[in-house]
């Protein structure tokens, strides 16, 4: 058996950020922002504010879509880089709220590329007989990890969650194949140093900023065009198909420039490649996930339509999912 999407979701907080706000907070501007991004908006969490509460209503919607009773999942994954605490995970919270009672719940970390290894995670359980049904969800608070003073990466991320219920199905329907890829030799590039037991909580790691976003991001830039573009051709490769028969083309969405590259070296045109980074930002582990979402909503594909979903992120992480949706 292999596994399929039946229900997508996507949550938002409605208090929003936008370019001009952040042009009060630092030394920044709308023009360059825009130009150097392509983000206009970002959404961002009320102080208090859980990450299983932004999953619970991207959940909610889900499994409506789906027609999915909570109680009858099997496996909650949840990909995040700010868990509601150390633990207990992220999932068991959602767990409870959601009332998923039979399944059993974890988190997975792999920063920005945390759907894509969720999905592939919740697949490869149900093709090993593990679960029958999944709830798959990619949810960040990165409003509580982002420098503000910091105007090289504030002006990029943005809050929000995303979800998707995988159930059993026959081999040759839903996701055809999943590649994971990361190489730890490049964790410098894009970080949050603290917190953890390197720079556990102290006051002196928060007054070093420790506990916020770090990149480098003309060489992550590089990284992530080569890289996508690389696990995008895997995915066709490994199915036997090209990119003319990909309907709709879904990379996570952190900088416009990126997307265009990526899918000018794939040779697809930008009517089947979706964006939305101008009115969310960089939601990481959420932005695929709130992208599909979307593109249902939208009719960007149908029943039958093949969609390629590629993530790039923090590790450095990378991923790519090819599925009959
Ligand atoms: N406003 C105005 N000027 C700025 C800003 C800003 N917000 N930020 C940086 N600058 C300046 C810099 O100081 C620099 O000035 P200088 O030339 O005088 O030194 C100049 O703009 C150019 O800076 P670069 O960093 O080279 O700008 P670049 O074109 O690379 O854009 C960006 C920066 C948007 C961060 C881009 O590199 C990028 O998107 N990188 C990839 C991000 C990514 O893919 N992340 C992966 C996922 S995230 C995750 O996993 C959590």
């Amino acid at each position: 058996m292999a596994s399929k999407i039946v229900g997508l979701g996507m949550y938002a907080p409605p208090k929003k950020l936008t370019n001009l706000d952040l042009e009060k907070m630092v030394d920044t501007s709308d023009t360059w922002i825009t130009e150097r991004t392509g983000i206009k908006v970002r959404h961002i969490a009320e102080p208090g504010t859980a990450n299983s509460d932004l999953c619970d209503k991207a959940a909610r919607m889900a499994l409506d879509d789906a027609g999915v009773d909570p109680a009858d999942l099997d496996i909650v994954v949840v990909g995040t880089l700010t868990p509601d605490m150390p633990f207990p995970s992220t999932a068991c919270f959602l767990q409870a709220k959601i009332g998923a009672t039979q399944a059993y719940g974890m988190d997975l970390s792999a920063a920005c590329s945390g759907f894509v290894y969720t999905l592939s995670v919740a697949d490869a359980l149900i093709r090993a007989g593990r679960g029958k049904k999944a709830l798959v969800v990619g949810s960040e608070i990165l409003s509580t990890v982002v420098d503000y003073t910091d105007r090289s990466t504030c002006i990029l991320f943005g809050d929000g969650a995303g979800a998707a219920v995988l159930t059993e199905c026959p081999e040759g329907e839903g996701v055809l194949s999943c590649h994971l890829h990361s190489d730890g030799n490049l964790w410098q590039l894009l970080q949050c140093p603290g917190g953890g037991t390197v720079h556990p909580y102290s006051p002196e790691m928060m007054e070093q900023r420790l506990r916020s976003i770090r990149m480098t991001g003309n060489e992550t830039f590089k990284h992530a065009v080569l890289k996508m573009v690389d696990v995008a051709g895997e995915a066709l490769d490994r199915s036997g198909v090209c990119i003319d028969d990909v309907k709709l083309f879904v990379p996570h969405q952190a900088n416009l420039r990126i997307i265009q590259v990526v899918g000018k070296r794939l040779g697809i045109p930008e009517e089947r490649v979706f964006v939305n980074l101008d009115r969310y930002g960089n939601t990481s582990s959420a932005s695929i996930p709130i992208a599909l979402a979307e593109a249902k909503a939208q009719g960007r594909f149908a029943a039958g339509d093949l969609v390629l979903v590629v993530a790039f992120g923090g590790g450095l992480t990378w991923a790519s999912a090819l599925m009959r949706m």
